[in-house]
């Protein structure tokens, strides 16, 4: 695996040369056998539901090597940089997994994407695939990346042995019932909220201002006639102080935050149902954790019926090396086949309307009920509604905020982000 901690200027030069071991620079027909695939996909949890997906590859591909380009870092907070970079240099990877939404908007419209119309038709897509995934993924007609999967966003993960044991009967179903949990938490002597790396913050404020704010309102944000500027952005900004000064020691990622409402040391943690990959599978790539026991979950304190997803795609970069082995990639991402051994054990739901439901469990089961049911709001970190540039200015606002919890400084970087986002 080329997953290795390095800075993004040493990981693009690892990359150019093929993460260490692709080895078909010199153009030969081994060239272009191996597929560079990608993605962050390195983590406990996560790379469970890749490695599912390339086994189905290495069957029905024995002409093609699939190459695991995954960078390490949850929300590919090292991975989006650098990928960035290698599309900047014209070194793009063969394939490599976008959001749908914003995130991949921007690469579409710096040209940076073939259309995969042509795959559409002959695989018969559109008939399988929820139209208003199609509408993100879409720009004048042609359609840009293949969905893989449905995340959830707004997941409250807890720990219920640690909420009895501080007195509390059920998760907090409003914002003002959560910060009354986390005191009594708190009193309890256990860690009220566990945190991740920065990355974490953007998507713990992301849900705050979806509980806080109401569906509309937060919709509203991501619009042309969005104001950020208003009292109840304040209020809600408020709010995620309180929630923030609830808050453990930041852990390294997503994956340690987690673990501490698992080991029972944290009762509470608001992170993507990834989590539930990594809770639920069994030692080695996940913690083999027994749901409802060691941890159970609800929607994020009021943000009950409203579902707010991200969607993981792949591409096809124009300047692919090897083309016909990314196209190969991209049609097991898209069968259902690849769909239902990829996203039980990634702890998402299919994009495809068609998957064997019977498979998704648990958790997943509950997802897959709540998004056919819930009103819909996109992430902010995972690409849906803001472009790189405004996803990058919040985060540097978030950043400035965990060291000076001055509020409306905050407030006003996020006028200034949205107002100079270019979206
Ligand atoms: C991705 C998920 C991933 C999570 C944590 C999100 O941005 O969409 O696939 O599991 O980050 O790394």
């Amino acid at each position: 695996m080329a997953a290795v901690a390095v800075s993004v200027a040493g990981l693009l030069t690892l990359s150019a040369c093929g993460g260490g071991d692709k080895q078909d620079t010199a153009g030969g027909p081994a060239a272009h056998k191996k597929v560079e695939v990608f993605s962050w996909w390195t983590g406990p949890g996560e790379a469970d539901g890749l490695k599912a997906m390339r086994d189905i590859f290495a069957k029905e591909n024995s002409n093609f090597e699939f190459f695991d380009a995954a960078v390490a870092g949850g929300s590919g907070d090292q991975a989006r940089a650098l990928l960035s970079s290698k599309l900047q240099a014209n070194q793009p990877p063969d394939t490599f997994q976008g959001h749908a939404g914003a995130e991949l908007q921007g690469y579409i419209k710096s040209g940076k994407l073939e259309s995969l119309n042509f795959l559409y038709d002959e695989l018969k897509l559109k008939d399988v695939l929820p139209q208003q995934l199609i509408d993100q993924i879409t720009v004048e007609g042609q359609v840009y990346s293949v969905p893989v999967n449905i995340h959830r966003s707004n997941v409250l993960w807890f720990n219920p042995s640690v909420l009895k044991g501080a007195g509390i009967s059920g998760a907090p179903k409003t914002v003002e019932e959560f910060v009354a949990d986390l005191e009594k938490v708190k009193k309890s002597g256990k860690i009220p909220l566990s945190i991740g790396s920065q990355w974490t913050l953007v998507h713990l404020l992301e849900s705050v201002l979806l509980g806080s704010l109401g569906t509309d309102a937060y919709n509203a944000l991501w619009t042309a006639s969005s104001d950020w500027s208003n009292a109840n952005v304040t209020k809600a900004l408020d709010n995620f102080k309180t929630i923030l000064s609830y808050a453990g020691t930041p852990q390294d990622d997503w994956q340690p935050a987690a673990k501490q409402v698992a080991d029972g040391e944290a009762a509470f943690n608001i992170m993507g149902d990834w989590a539930y990959g990594y809770f639920h599978n069994p030692p080695e790539g996940g913690l083999g954790k027994e749901s409802k026991k060691d941890f159970d979950w609800a929607a994020s304190p009021g943000t009950d019926g409203t579902f707010m997803w991200l969607s993981d795609s792949f591409t096809l970069p124009k300047g692919a090396p090897n083309r016909d082995g990314a196209i190969a990639w991209l049609k097991v991402a898209a069968s259902k086949e690849g769909q239902d051994a990829f996203n039980p054990l990634k702890g998402s739901i299919p994009a495809r309307k068609d998957a064997d439901q019977s498979l998704y469990k648990d958790y997943l089961s509950w997802s897959l009920e709540q998004w056919a049911g819930d009103k819909l709001a996109g992430s902010i970190q995972h690409g849906v509604v803001a472009n790189d540039t405004w996803r990058t200015a919040i985060t540097d606002a978030v950043g400035l905020f965990q060291q000076d919890k001055d509020v409306a400084k905050l407030q006003q970087a996020l006028v200034a982000a949205a107002k100079n986002s270019g979206q």
